[in-house]
């Protein structure tokens, strides 16, 4: 499956979207991907289908998201607590992921047509480097496209991003680029994955579950 689907509504998606579009509409929405394996264990099929299957969910969402409008979307693919499961599930995300990158750099035109720029937010060190070159290239063949932006957080903890962006304004100090009195919560976000984004104005958890789980913990304010 495609991550940009041709983007035309039926009728009644489309009516849909012109009463969504009378209210206050997003800048950016946050998506916390999960109920992928309940899904699976409901349906009596593979984890690793459900986690397929939430791929596709996600290629749905982002088409609604580009025909409401939505400049920026975030989503939470894969924490780094994740690396925590059974290696086989581990392998298998992986492997999704390989899939949907490579993917990704045979739909450029799409991309380009849309004018989606694709980021990558997390610590891309943990992963096989066969996929952070996929990563690479797509990061690199959207990075001047600006009517959209889609976010893929994946080996990305909050606490992780938050920690590193502390590291780099530390580093400042101690090379004498920064005196501590430069410290701000305005240049830490500066210094955050997500510093070329507004924060959210919404986030979503799919499964239902009201928990950030280490999720844009700097940039979600109740
Ligand atoms: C959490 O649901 C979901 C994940 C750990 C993986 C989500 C990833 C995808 C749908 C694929 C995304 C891939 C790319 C390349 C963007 P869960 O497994 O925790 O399910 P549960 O909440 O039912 O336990």
């Amino acid at each position: 499956m495609s991550w940009i689907q041709e983007a035309e509504l039926n009728p009644v998606e489309r009516l849909c979207a012109s009463i969504l579009k009378v209210g206050p509409m997003p800048e950016h929405v946050a998506f916390i991907m999960d109920g992928n394996r309940r899904y699976a264990q409901k349906c009596r099929v593979e984890r690793q289908q459900g986690h397929s299957q939430g791929f596709e969910k996600l290629a749905e969402t982002l088409r609604w998201c580009l025909n409401l409008n939505i400049r920026e979307v975030t989503v939470y693919a894969f924490s780094i607590e994740n690396f925590k499961r059974s290696k086989e599930e581990v392998d298998g995300l992986m492997e999704l992921a390989r899939q949907k990158f490579t993917r990704l750099l045979e739909e450029q035109e799409n991309l380009k047509k849309h004018g989606v720029c694709i980021r990558v937010l997390g610590n891309l060190t943990l992963l096989p480097v066969d996929i952070q070159e996929l990563i690479a290239q797509a990061v690199l063949a959207t990075q001047s496209y600006n009517k959209c932006f889609l976010n893929v957080c994946f080996a990305y903890t909050s606490r992780h991003e938050i920690t590193s962006a502390v590291r780099e304004m530390a580093l400042g100090v101690e090379e004498g680029l920064l005196k501590p009195s430069d410290l701000s919560e305005s240049l830490l976000s500066r210094c955050l994955y997500s510093s070329s984004s507004p924060d959210p104005d919404l986030l979503i958890r799919t499964s239902g579950e009201v928990r950030l789980s280490d999720f844009l913990l700097w940039q979600v304010r109740s």
